[in-house]
């Protein structure tokens, strides 16, 4: 016997180990609320129905909470903690993340009245946001990947030092842009055709030429990222350069 305080006690039914279909769904619901909601263009092989989903976060989690399910499938996780004032993690590899779960939270967001929402008193809210996973860039050690491409590399940078987006350019060069009165530029991968040590990951005064030639009117402070520099501090300090060492200096986080 399990001895419980009423104060320790939350109001409600403690849940059962026994879920039956009546309470809280069953394939066949969930087919049909996945059906209502993309005119059943893609059958799912285990879809689960909101109810479920509802009980399991009722059970396991409070409004605000984050829920995570790394194999998304058709969206439900994110669809019922959407419903219930949770926050969500989703993440799904197949095209129907952009086939089905996209378009599922839209609807959601809408305030589509399927599933758990009359329950849920749901009249839509909120948001989400779509992303695409890019190359790693670091190994399961917390190195860079050897292989890393510039433009993966760069892509990088830019955010760990601007939290924001880097706009690639189409043609490549080491300077990345500038924002807010900083500038970057990437010495990385032979990106000036030399991969030898002494030559394009080096800051030297003719590498930094063609950076400032790539910079055009943008002539202000400068984060540059390379291999090492034979800039004297000084020379640094005139120039208005910070120079950060890859990879040491590239960070996971900031
Ligand atoms: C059984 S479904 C998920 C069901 C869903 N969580 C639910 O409760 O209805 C499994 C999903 O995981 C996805 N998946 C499998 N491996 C993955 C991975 N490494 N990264 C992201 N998604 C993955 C599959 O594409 C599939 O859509």
């Amino acid at each position: 016997m399990e001895k419980k305080y009423l104060t320790e006690v939350k109001s409600g039914v403690t849940p059962q180990t026994w879920w039956p279909y009546q309470d809280f769904g069953s394939t066949r619901n969930a087919g049909a609320e996945l059906k209502a909601l993309s005119g059943g263009a893609k059958n799912f092989d285990t879809p689960k129905p909101e109810r479920l989903i509802e009980r399991i976060l009722q059970i396991a989690t409070n409004p605000g909470d984050l829920v995570l399910d790394s194999f998304l499938g058709s969206g439900t996780t994110a669809a019922v903690a959407q419903k219930m004032g949770r926050r969500f993690i989703g993440i799904e590899m197949g095209d129907h993340a952009v086939t089905h779960c996209q378009p599922r939270l839209s609807k959601v967001v809408d305030g589509e009245q399927g599933g758990i929402s009359k329950a849920q008193n749901w009249q839509g809210g909120g948001g989400f946001r779509f992303y695409r996973l890019g190359a790693a860039v670091f190994d399961e050690t917390g190195g860079l990947q050897p292989d890393i491409r510039f433009a993966t590399l760069a892509a990088h940078i830019w955010f760990s030092e601007m939290a924001a987006p880097w706009n690639a350019p189409q043609d490549l060069t080491p300077f990345l842009g500038a924002s807010g009165g900083r500038g970057i530029a990437l010495l990385y991968n032979g990106i000036l055709g030399d991969k030898s040590l002494s030559g394009g990951n080096v800051l030297n005064l003719q590498t930094l030429r063609v950076i400032r030639a790539a910079a055009g009117d943008y002539t202000g402070a400068l984060i540059v990222y390379g291999e090492r520099t034979l800039l004297s501090p000084a020379t640094l300090e005139a120039e208005g350069l910070t120079f950060k060492q890859t990879p040491y200096d590239v960070r996971a986080r900031k």
